[in-house]
């Protein structure tokens, strides 16, 4: 089976390490799927779910912090390797504030191997050519880490390995950040992978993806009085991003506009809306408009009637059960003079999510290709020399 049915003109080194995987070692996946657990089966696709995690318990939040202030490919400090330890260290009794007020640690890691569980029963059904298949889950700065799921997968025996990513929307710092783990992680060894890699790099506008938000958006809509649903203003807020990022060519902030823009498609531009930007933090400047300052411009319009929507996430995490639950929905909320403010749920544990995943997995086994054209680009003004093809 030939994976790679073209050639890009530049590559992130990503996609140049999935066009130099031997194709010799190329299997055809033939034999149909036996009913086994997902714990001691042996898969045929092993489907590495990717995201940044977040600390399961208090005592978890100085290493998370550490991982992440230290990851080059998600920010530049000067003297990063000691500024990035001193800015966790100094941070870490505020997030862990943080995170005891909702409940004591992240539930990323519940949710996404709900989601995994999911995604796999359905693909055991609908792709018995590839089965057995199995997720992994590789977080960036938490346990289980990129690196070991990876020796996992190995160990296993997988034969085709998809990296997934759980960010619908690619960023250099998040989705790339992840796939420049997997290049390291076997640049610095010298066997070559045994797995045949492939990568689903982004899906922002994937129509079941949609489906889901808007679905979430109307079950919060409704829950508003009845004469005051048609003047909700829905404010889809996305994490935000350093302006240094969006200026060198990050495709971020189009893509989640994109995915804005077919969930009103979808919900027939019931209500007012607007893109807005959260969680910025330090000094610098950040893509906005700021989340927080949008409520109280809204409010002093005397627009009260507020729908936030997190557009980037696909399950619960500190953004939303913290930033927007409580330091906005409530506090800031509050200081407005707000008259109703509310949250869509989050995709967590929804039937119909589990089904998206399995269907963008079913179709990129089906097509054969490596990565998505637009991963084949860099950022027109990239520093970074790892993403160098
Ligand atoms: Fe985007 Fe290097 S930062 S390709």
């Amino acid at each position: 089976m030939q994976l790679v049915r073209w050639s890009p003109p530049v590559s992130l080194c990503m996609s140049v390490f999935l066009r130099r995987q031997s194709t010799a070692t190329a299997a055809a996946f033939t034999s149909s799927a036996a009913p086994e657990t997902q714990e001691n089966r042996k898969p045929k696709t092993g489907i590495l779910m990717l995201n940044m995690g977040g600390p399961e318990k208090l005592e978890d939040v100085h290493d998370f912090l550490l991982r992440l202030f230290t990851d080059t490919d998600l920010m530049q400090l000067p003297v990063q390797n000691k500024l990035g330890p001193f800015i966790a260290k100094r941070r870490t009794p505020k997030i862990q504030e943080q995170y005891s007020k909702i409940g004591g640690g992240s539930p990323i890691k519940a949710w996404t191997t709900m989601q995994g569980e999911g995604m796999v029963k359905l693909l055991d059904e609908m792709c018995p050519e590839t089965a057995p298949h199995k997720f992994y889950i590789g977080f960036r700065y938490v346990h289980p880490l990129t690196e070991e799921a990876i020796e996992q997968m190995e160990k296993d025996g997988v034969e085709r390995a998809v990296a997934f990513t759980q960010y619908p929307q690619y960023s250099c710092s998040t989705t790339g950040s992840s796939l420049n783990a997997i290049y390291r992680y076997y640049s610095s060894r010298s066997d070559r992978p045994k797995m045949r890699w492939s990568v689903i790099d982004r899906w922002p506008t994937h129509p079941l993806l949609i489906e889901c938000f808007a679905e979430h958006v109307v079950n919060e809509l409704e829950k508003f009085p009845a004469e005051k649903r048609d003047d909700v203003v829905i404010l889809f807020s996305a994490h935000s991003l350093p302006l240094s990022v969006v200026n060198r060519g990050d495709p971020y902030p189009q893509e989640v506009g994109a995915t804005v823009q077919r969930v009103m498609d979808r919900l027939g531009h019931s209500n007012p809306y607007r893109l807005v930007w959260q969680s910025k933090v330090g000094p610098m400047a950040w893509l906005g408009p700021q989340t927080d300052e949008v409520i109280k411009g809204l409010c002093q319009r005397g627009k009260k009637n507020l729908l936030l929507v997190p557009i980037t996430f696909t399950s619960d995490h500190i953004e939303t059960l913290h930033e927007l639950d409580i330091e906005y929905s409530q506090i800031l909320g509050e200081a407005c003079g707000v008259e109703n403010i509310r949250r869509a749920e989050s995709l967590n544990g929804n039937p119909l999510f589990f089904r998206a995943l399995a269907d963008l997995v079913q179709s990129h086994l089906k097509s054969n290709e490596p990565c998505s054209r637009q991963h084949t680009l860099r950022c027109p003004l990239c520093v970074n020399p790892i993403c160098k093809p």
